[in-house]
């Protein structure tokens, strides 16, 4: 394949960062389809570990043509200072992605208190407001940013009707003279970047180029797909790379769904198979299961295939790369969700009602666990039997095929089981 999609099968955080970069060796262009800086992607290679969350994480490689798409939702502030810690680099931004203001951070954290124990747990990064606004057709598009002018004129209309929503809520006006002075500079710093991404994407595909399109969050998050209302406002799916980057649908030629060994999620809305106590805190420990955009706990809980084989319909996926699977050694035993039962009856898809998915209880299978440290592992035949009992059984109750696993959060402690890009 040529054309990837990189998908986060589960609530987010299954290390497609490092797998974007560990394919990105093999890559002319890494396109960030989705989201904003709510994600948080680690790449570590070299000793060194890099926290990105608008960058996408082919962009450690100089030789990489990066694309923020139009998407995303950027965060002129947060690109400002996550390019500040780069030095060369090779990076477009779409003309026609969205950004986020300060003021829809503000509505983010005042819109989550006013749900008070309904909260969605959002990151407080704003993106709901954004995806809001870009909807309600009253955003503005990185076009209009980097024009001095029109940015000056659309924010003034905006901070008005925006000063109209924060009484609602008893919030301080916002001033706009002084929201325009402080992103003017942003606006200057931002424009060398900004193109018609659709048409740089489309040329390098026509010259053959090698393309990966790397998701935020997880399908579990997804608006249309995930476990409304307690999503994200963007579609991580595969499925939406064509809107989400302006290539035509048949261009993208499948998927790699980038699934942890077991299940975690941060922020609220249920979890089937969540686990609490000492078991819990030891696989968070071990796995540093703490948010790289919030570092908020994660929740943790067992792999559940009714969640992949969901992401595998509603998104596409043509493979899968199973993450963290050292830190499942020492286990005794290892369970993995085959389905659910939802009311004395036994289901294997997600219920649309989210009271309904709350009630669902798994249904286990139980493997054997194993005691070898799996970290400088090289290949499935080096792997301890139970563990590639493991992976046979994910493949096995997900219907998918595994083409890498990881042992470890460095590049290097990755294998290629079938040679896919
Ligand atoms: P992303 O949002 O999907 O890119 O994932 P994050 O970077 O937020 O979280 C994944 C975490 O797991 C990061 O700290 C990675 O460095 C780490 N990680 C990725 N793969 C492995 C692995 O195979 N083993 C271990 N121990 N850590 C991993
Ligand atoms: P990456 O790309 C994990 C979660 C938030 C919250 C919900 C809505 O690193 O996997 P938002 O701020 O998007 O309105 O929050 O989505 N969430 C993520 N969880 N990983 C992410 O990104 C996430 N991005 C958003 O915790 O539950
Ligand atoms: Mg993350």
């Amino acid at each position: 394949m040529k054309r990837l999609v990189i998908v986060g099968t589960q609530w987010g955080d299954e290390g497609k960062g490092k797998i974007t970069d560990y394919l990105a060796q093999k890559a002319d262009v890494v396109v960030r389809y989705q989201g904003g800086n709510n994600a948080g992607h680690t790449v570590k290679f070299a000793g060194q570990e890099y926290h990105l969350h608008l960058l996408p994480s082919g962009i450690l490689n100089p030789k990489i043509t990066n694309v923020m798409a139009n998407g995303m939702v950027i965060n002129p502030q947060a690109f400002a200072e996550e390019i500040s810690r780069l030095k060369a680099f090779n990076l477009y931004i779409s003309d026609r992605a969205h950004l986020v203001f300060p003021y829809h951070q503000t509505l983010d954290k005042a819109g989550e208190k006013q749900k008070q124990d309904q909260q969605i747990g959002t990151t407080h990064k704003g993106i709901g407001p954004t995806y809001t606004d870009k909807s309600a057709r009253i955003g503005m598009r990185v076009s209009t940013f980097i024009h001095p002018d029109r940015f000056y004129h659309e924010l003034e209309k905006i901070v008005k009707s925006k000063n109209e929503e924060f009484a609602r809520y008893e919030l301080p006006p916002v001033s706009f003279e002084a929201l325009y002075e402080t992103y003017l500079p942003y606006s200057k710093l931002m424009k060398p970047y900004v193109t018609d991404t659709s048409k740089l994407i489309n040329q390098l595909i026509d010259e053959n180029k090698k393309v990966l399109f790397e998701g935020a969050q997880g399908v579990m998050l997804c608006l249309d797909h995930g476990t409304y209302p307690y999503v994200t406002s963007s579609s991580p799916t595969a499925a939406s790379v064509p809107v989400n980057t302006g290539i035509a649908p048949w261009l993208v030629e499948g998927s790699i769904g980038v699934t942890k060994a077991y299940s975690t999620r941060v922020g609220s809305g249920p979890m089937p198979t969540e686990i609490d106590g000492n078991l819990a805190q030891e696989i968070r420990v071990k796995g540093r299961e703490f948010g790289t955009t919030t570092g908020r706990p994660r929740r943790i809980g067992w792999l559940d295939t009714v969640v992949i084989r969901h992401s595998k319909r509603v998104s596409g996926l043509s493979y899968l790369a199973v993450t963290l699977l050292d830190i499942l050694s020492g286990l005794d035993e290892i369970k993995i969700c085959t389905s659910y039962t939802l009311n004395g009856k036994e289901i294997f898809d997600i219920p649309a009602e989210i009271e309904d998915f709350a009630q669902c209880t798994p249904n286990y299978v139980t493997l054997q666990g194993w005691q070898e440290d799996i970290t400088n592992v090289q290949s499935f035949a080096e792997l301890p039997e139970a563990a590639q009992k493991y992976l046979q059984a994910i493949e096995k109750y997900t219907g998918i095929e595994i083409a890498i696993f990881s042992v470890g959060p460095d590049r290097t402690q990755t294998i290629t089981v079938k040679d896919i890009f």
